[in-house]
């Protein structure tokens, strides 16, 4: 008897089912917010969400990076999120550990207008919108992630940022008991990341709160996190309870571990190798080809005028 065996590359029902699923309610979004909106995802059949109201969300207008989205599938089981564990499938696996609600951020620092705000205060559904990045971690492989989410640079005007708020700081949730990684010394726990202001009000810095047209999994950093698209992954800190305006340039999480290798700024760079590896090309998941790494990560145009006149081999 013939068995039939799928060749390895086919994709499987549930991967397809998922994509289009989602191409339908983007198209369902993009219709109703055209009416005039107010329709909510809760009218197709799919689960409305617990708290942050996610259903009137902008859709990425024609993106050409819509055709490299990476899978749903790949995004939410391959994770850097150590305090849910070191190997790339442990976050996924303890994700439920990490409770998010409810979910409170402390805002502090240089600002005229700090406080304590529940994250359904902070994100307003009417600012969400869609949008797809690529995210090139620093081990050398890429994804495209469609991200919803708010600008970040409107969002800390709320806060009204003093003259003296020349950095912002941000801080991830320290609790062993949610995040069981931070019982072990991998890191200066709780994790920490900073931008300089000018980068954080740039337009494509984003507070993130969901993926592929859903809530957040816990193991893409649940409930809030920070995405930069041009800086390595790891400056798109998870699960954020803290952000702080400060004059002095904040410490973060792996240049405190690792200075040489990890520099405060971290723009997506092939000219600058790690110690330890060559960042001129990457592997994006799902793919077994490698391709160049672009400057910026691809967004050079939006981004490099930020470093005019800076070295970047130094500032690294
Ligand atoms: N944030 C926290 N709190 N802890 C982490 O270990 N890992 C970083 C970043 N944010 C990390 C973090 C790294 S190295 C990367 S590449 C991205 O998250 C990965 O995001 P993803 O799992 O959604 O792909």
């Amino acid at each position: 008897m013939l068995i039939k065996i799928p060749p390895r590359h086919a994709l499987r029902e549930s991967e397809v089912t998922d994509y289009s699923v989602y191409l339908q309610r983007r198209e369902f979004i993009k219709k109703s917010l055209a009416m005039g909106g107010g329709i909510g995802l809760a009218a197709t059949g799919l689960p409305a969400f617990a708290k942050l109201d996610l259903s009137g969300y902008r859709v990425a207008e024609d993106n050409p990076l819509m055709a490299e989205l990476t899978k749903e599938k790949s995004i939410t089981s391959y994770n850097n999120f150590y305090e849910l564990g070191t190997d790339k499938k442990d976050p996924k696996k303890n994700a439920a550990m990490l409770k998010t609600d409810p979910w409170s951020v402390s805002i502090e620092g240089e600002c005229e207008k700090p406080g304590v705000i529940a994250l359904e205060d902070l994100i307003r559904p009417q600012d969400l919108e869609e949008r797809i990045y690529r995210l090139r971690c620093v081990e050398a492989w890429s994804m495209v992630v469609p991200w919803m989410g708010v600008e970040l640079g409107p969002l800390l005007q709320r806060f009204q940022p003093t003259s003296k708020a020349k950095y912002v700081e941000f801080t991830t949730l320290h609790d062993p008991a949610s995040l069981p990684g931070q019982r072990f010394p991998v890191l200066d726990w709780p994790y920490v990341e900073g931008l300089r202001i000018d980068e954080a009000m740039n337009p494509l810095s984003m507070l993130v709160v969901g993926l592929y047209g859903k809530q957040l999994p816990n193991q893409n950093g649940a409930p809030l996190r920070l995405v930069v698209p041009w800086k390595y992954g790891f400056k798109s800190i998870k699960s954020i309870v803290k952000i702080r305006f400060t004059e002095t340039q904040p410490d973060t999480s792996w240049n405190l571990s690792a200075s040489k290798e990890y520099g405060f700024y971290s723009n997506v760079n092939p000219e600058v190798d790690h110690p330890r590896w060559s960042q001129a090309r990457e592997r994006r998941i799902g793919e077994l080809r490698k391709r160049k790494t672009l400057p910026f990560n691809g967004y050079a145009d939006q981004v490099a005028a930020l470093y005019s006149g800076m070295d970047l081999k130094r500032n690294f």
